[in-house]
């Protein structure tokens, strides 16, 4: 399993007609799409969107986006960190390591991570060692989310 390739999706119709696979296609891609046919952004565009190609299949994908220290309300000290979201293998495909693959391509960026996971899917985060941070209602309203704290980087303490 170790020859896991990660890429970095491009913008463009084909990338988009993948997509149509994944459960979790909404607005951030139906967006997407209605930019690229005004041509608000490029064809080819990179994105947000890593994924895993098996032949021409798109098989696996996430989103990460790097948010600035100036809106960190979860790390202490306070710092750039990365959101991950839209993880999603598709079903014959899961269970066979391109999850934590992802999760690890997000990790080496050395960044903390936050995600907002579905319900089902807590054991996945556990093993990829996210942990849920204090509940603190003002932030986390509607939200439950988790955290990857690399070395050295702890959960800002939010208790009084
Ligand atoms: N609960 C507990 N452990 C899980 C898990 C889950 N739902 N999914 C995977 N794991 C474990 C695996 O057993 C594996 O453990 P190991 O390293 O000890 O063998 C490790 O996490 C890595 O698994 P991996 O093969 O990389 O997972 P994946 O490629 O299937 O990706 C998801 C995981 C959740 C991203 C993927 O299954 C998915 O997109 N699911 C969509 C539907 C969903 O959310 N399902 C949740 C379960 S119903």
């Amino acid at each position: 399993m170790g020859n896991i390739k990660i890429e970095n999706l491009l913008i463009n119709f084909k990338t988009l007609e993948k997509f149509k696979r994944f459960r979790e296609y909404g607005n951030q891609e139906l967006t997407m799409m209605e930019d690229l046919e005004n041509k608000i952004i490029e064809n080819n565009s990179k994105s947000p969107f890593y994924g895993i190609y098996i032949g021409d299949n798109l098989i696996a994908r996430m989103s990460l986006y790097e948010v600035s220290k100036k809106y960190d309300f979860y790390f202490e000290p306070p710092q750039d960190y990365l959101t991950l979201w839209k993880l999603e293998v598709l079903p014959d495909y899961q269970g066979r390591g391109y999850g934590k693959a992802l999760v690890d391509f997000a990790k080496s960026f050395g960044l903390p991570i936050k995600t907002n996971p579905r319900i089902n899917s807590h054991g996945f985060w556990e093993k990829m060692d996210f942990v849920k941070p204090h509940y603190e209602m003002e932030r986390d309203l509607g939200e439950n989310p988790l955290l990857w704290l690399p070395e050295g980087v702890e959960e800002k303490d939010t208790k009084q």
